[in-house]
């Protein structure tokens, strides 16, 4: 269902969800509590999304870089992931949703990776919005695998070198097949990707919002697809008022 009030909403919406630690340290909370809140966040962000129309939403979960955290804080996560899926996945079926996971596979800790691809597998078939999880996610880390699996294929002969080209690259990519993002929005005030969509984002508009996510409620989404319909796209090219007048 779409929404009237919102005009030009884009396809795909990815998120950088960022500033729970300062949410709960801003209230003497211990940071798990911050998580914690944000998982609520992500509930009321997929029920908006999907009410307004996107039809792709990536949020990012845990990226590769966050294994660098505190033990504690990193199987705080891992059981907050676990216990979103197990306990949300038959409510996100029911809604219709599908469920994709982008990042690397590999070497997952214990029940995570199964629990994943049940995610995946249950939803798959699904027509509604597309949720996509970035979890143990790092574009460069996705760009070597994809580049290593094309080395492969030259290596032993099923491609040329000039038959490597952008979309075929994209192909490689865990983000196949899902468009490129119109929107990347970012909480908390930070101004920066930390390696999050880069080969995606090359013409996405950027959004920086200062409210922590778990502050991040249907109000501030729908301000921010706000902000993103007046913006001008033009993808290299010229804006359309001014094309008419040169041609
Ligand atoms: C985002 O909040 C959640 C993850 C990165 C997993 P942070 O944990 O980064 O919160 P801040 O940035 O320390 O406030
Ligand atoms: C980005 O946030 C990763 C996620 C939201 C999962 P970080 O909090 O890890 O990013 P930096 O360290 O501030 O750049
Ligand atoms: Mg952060």
């Amino acid at each position: 269902m779409s929404n009237p009030l919102i005009r030009n909403v884009p396809t795909h919406v990815a998120i950088i969800m960022d500033g729970n630690g300062r949410w709960a340290n801003s209230r003497g909370l211990p940071r798990t509590m911050g998580h914690r809140k944000g998982v609520e966040a992500v509930r009321e962000a997929v029920r908006t999304a999907g009410e307004v129309g996107i039809r792709y939403l990536t949020l990012f979960a845990f990226s590769s870089e966050n294994w660098s955290r505190p033990e504690a804080e990193v199987s705080d996560l891992m059981g907050l992931l676990k216990a979103f899926v197990r306990r949300d996945l038959a409510d996100l079926h029911r809604q219709n949703v599908r469920i994709r996971v982008i990042g690397d596979k590999t070497n997952l800790r214990g029940d995570i990776l199964p629990l994943l691809i049940e995610a995946e597998d249950t939803t798959r078939n699904n027509s509604g919005i597309t949720l996509v999880i970035a979890f143990n996610y790092g574009s460069r880390d996705e760009i070597t695998r994809a580049m290593q699996a094309l080395a492969v294929d030259v290596a032993q002969g099923r491609l040329t070198a000039d038959q490597i080209t952008p979309e075929r690259i994209a192909s490689r990519l865990d983000t196949a097949g899902i468009p490129d993002p119109d929107l990347i929005l970012r909480t908390s005030g930070e101004e920066r990707l930390s390696n999050f969509l880069l080969w995606q984002a090359a013409y996405s508009e950027l959004l920086f919002i200062p409210e922590l996510w778990p502050d991040f409620s249907r109000e501030v989404f729908l301000d921010a697809l706000k902000a993103y319909a007046g913006r001008e796209r033009r993808f290299g090219g010229l804006s359309q008022p001014t094309l008419a007048v040169g041609s």
